[in-house]
């Protein structure tokens, strides 16, 4: 299977590189995506003098507001790809609360106990070995501070265009796109074992009814071509699914959706 939206995040400074940025930066737009953010910032338990840490920062969304937000609170983003770091730094515009740094999730470039509270927003999800980053967070946090993961979980996708059996197909083929798909339900048992205790979840629920937001985000125009590619269905069958995606979209009656779990707790 070639590569998609799904695969792509794993190393983004590749050949996929515009269109992942493209996909941050719309996903960054939406109510949904605001909303929940907000929500996973409360849980930080942000205070002032505090260091806040941002594992896969992305293009640093996040930390640019906080840091805005909080200007007596230190934030520190790390991620592993240098193209979106660039674009992070310039971003940020020299915020004097704010620094991004180059590093792997698995080998966090941080003493121990150096920060007071890590978050990690749809990036496990991508990780080779999402154990060992949510490990190297809680080694990097003061015993006591706060540790607030988001993930989805793929086993929620759902799309629907009044076609079930290739609806069913195309998500499916996504779902398989993405390395730790069930990561979402996973959070707290791996969490706990990496001694992050007194947990909390909430699930935030995305949908959509507008195919062109789906396709920016779920690369379902890709998708369904890669179906027919690996002979899951015909090509005509694909574009006929395509074109009843866009009369649906026309009526209000496609359907997108994924549920989204964070979990937070506090390190022992
Ligand atoms: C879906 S994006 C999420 C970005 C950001 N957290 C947000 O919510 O906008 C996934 C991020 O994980 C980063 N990433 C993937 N593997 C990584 C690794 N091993 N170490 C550090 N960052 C990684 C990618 O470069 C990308 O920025």
């Amino acid at each position: 299977m070639t590569g998609n939206i799904g695969s792509g995040f794993r190393s983004v400074d590749g050949e996929l590189f515009s269109k992942l940025l493209h996909c941050l930066d719309f996903m960054n737009e939406l109510a949904f995506f605001k909303a929940y953010k907000s929500h996973s910032w409360r849980s930080l338990l942000i205070a002032p003098e505090q260091v806040i840490l941002d594992v896969a920062c992305g293009t640093g969304s996040d930390l640019i507001h906080l840091a805005e937000a909080y200007r007596n609170t230190n934030f520190v983003g790390v991620d592993n790809s240098e193209k979106f770091l660039a674009i992070a730094r310039e971003r940020a515009a020299c915020a004097a609360n704010l620094k991004f740094m180059l590093g792997d999730g698995h080998r966090l470039p941080l003493v121990d106990h150096s920060v007071d509270a890590a978050r990690i927003d749809r990036s496990l999800q991508h990780m080779e070995n999402p154990e060992a980053v949510l490990a190297e967070m809680v080694r990097v946090t003061k015993r006591g501070g706060r540790i607030v993961t988001c993930e989805p979980d793929w086993e929620t996708f759902v799309l629907f265009n009044g076609e079930f059996d290739d609806s069913s197909k195309i998500a499916g083929l996504f779902k398989r796109s993405i390395r730790n798909p069930f990561i979402g339900r996973e959070l707290a048992s791996l969490m706990n074992e990496c001694g992050v205790k007194h947990l909390d979840a909430h699930v935030h629920t995305f949908w959509t009814n507008k195919l062109n937001d789906a396709d920016v985000i779920f690369d379902l125009n890709k998708v369904k071509d890669q179906c027919a590619a690996a002979g899951m269905m015909t090509q005509d069958d694909a574009d006929t699914w395509w074109a009843l995606s866009k009369q649906a979209s026309e009526r209000d009656t496609f359907f997108a959706s994924l549920c989204i779990m964070e979990v937070s707790g506090t390190t022992e």
